[in-house]
């Protein structure tokens, strides 16, 4: 156990002191709190494995605060790339580069590429400008829990397990960030977020899904894609069509007939067609991704057995919500046919 000290932002120079010093540092960004490390430091970055839990062959994101750290980092920054980043930075969007022989080997887990951040939260840039070193931060959950998007996930997670916790509220997107592969050409998204296909087309022209997020099968060029994250500990079912509240209402009751507990999870419009344990998702995409994660957590909380969802239309940020929700549910959905919800 080590003592976690957990402070707010007017300790935020005792923070960028201790990842100076090698130290474990939780920071609050946009999208969901990030477990850092100096990222020029292999024995801390093995430290933030150690403290989630997390198979070594996934790799890191390397989070910056100014524009300046970068070319120590990359080996080129492609035109395409500067308008991106002129367009998304600071902001919850990676971009995957060819790396430089100075970034550690365990933090990109053996590849010749490395993904950079730089986030929009200002007591994120702040830390790590005061730091004075590039932080590599994964999402600062247990591995296989749902990224934390408040204090609390955090604590309950971490508490006891990594040297400060800086306190932030509750995170603003809710998902991770958009992971953009800009080696190759035209450039691929590898994981959905809140920047979307047609926020990065609108900029640069050209961009694709990466294979794996349509068809689950290749070999996910993204390691992380490969593991079922943001699982809760419940089963998670997504229904989806027409039919979607009758089923829902019928597996609840034959569920229970069996002696399992079911919790519901669903958006704003449909909450008061359900009884019992329940989870308000909210109103629009934007809302949804933000409670996402929280919604799953507050029902594993209740100790449920089995959690039934809707899906909701893959477009926009609802690609981004319907790919951590079918990785939460092992890609269990059952379609009821005609006009999906
Ligand atoms: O919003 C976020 O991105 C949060 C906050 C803390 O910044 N961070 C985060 O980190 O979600 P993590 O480690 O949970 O997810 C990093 C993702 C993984 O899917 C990983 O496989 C991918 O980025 N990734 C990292 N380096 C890569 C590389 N060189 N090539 C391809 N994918 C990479
Ligand atoms: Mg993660």
């Amino acid at each position: 156990m080590i003592k976690t000290m957990i402070i707010t932002e007017d300790k935020l120079h005792i923070g960028a002191k201790a990842l100076s010093d090698g130290k474990l540092v939780v920071f609050p960004t946009e999208t969901v709190y990030g477990l850092g490390a100096n990222a020029l430091n292999p024995e801390s970055v093995r430290q933030i494995f150690v403290a989630k839990g997390r198979p070594s062959d996934n790799p890191l994101i390397v989070h910056i605060s100014d524009m300046d750290q970068l070319d120590r980092l990359v080996r080129e920054v492609t035109d395409t790339t500067e308008k991106l980043m002129e367009a998304f930075w600071p902001g919850p969007l990676t971009m995957v580069m060819k790396k430089s022989s100075i970034i550690p080997e365990i933090i990109t887990a053996g590849l010749d590429t490395v993904a950079i951040r730089m986030p929009s939260h200002r007591l994120a840039r702040e830390l790590i400008r005061l730091s004075g070193v590039p932080v590599a931060a994964p999402s600062a959950n247990l591995s296989g829990s749902p990224s934390p998007t408040s204090e609390r996930h955090v604590i309950d997670d971490l508490d006891g397990r990594v040297d400060i916790i800086i306190r932030g509220g509750d995170t603003q997107v809710g998902l991770e960030s958009t992971v953009l592969d800009v080696t190759c050409n035209p450039p691929k998204i590898l994981r959905p977020g809140q920047i979307t296909y047609e926020d990065i087309e609108a900029v640069i022209g050209d961009v694709d899904y990466d294979q794996h997020l349509i068809d689950h099968k290749e070999v996910p060029r993204s390691p992380g894609m490969k593991y079922t994250h943001y699982s809760p500990k419940a089963q998670v079912i997504i229904i989806s069509g027409i039919g979607m509240v009758g089923k829902i209402r019928q597996m609840k009751e034959e569920f229970e007939l069996v002696g399992k507990t079911v919790g519901i999870m669903v958006s704003h419009e449909h909450i008061q067609q359900f009884e019992g344990i329940k989870c308000d998702l909210g109103q629009d995409n934007s809302i949804i991704a933000n409670r996402l994660f929280a919604c799953l957590r507050e029902l594993d909380a209740y100790d449920v057995d089995i959690i039934l969802t809707h899906s909701v239309k893959k477009e926009k940020l609802g690609v981004a919500i319907m790919n951590r929700l079918e990785k939460a549910a092992g890609h269990y959905i059952i379609d009821t046919g005609e006009e999906s919800k």
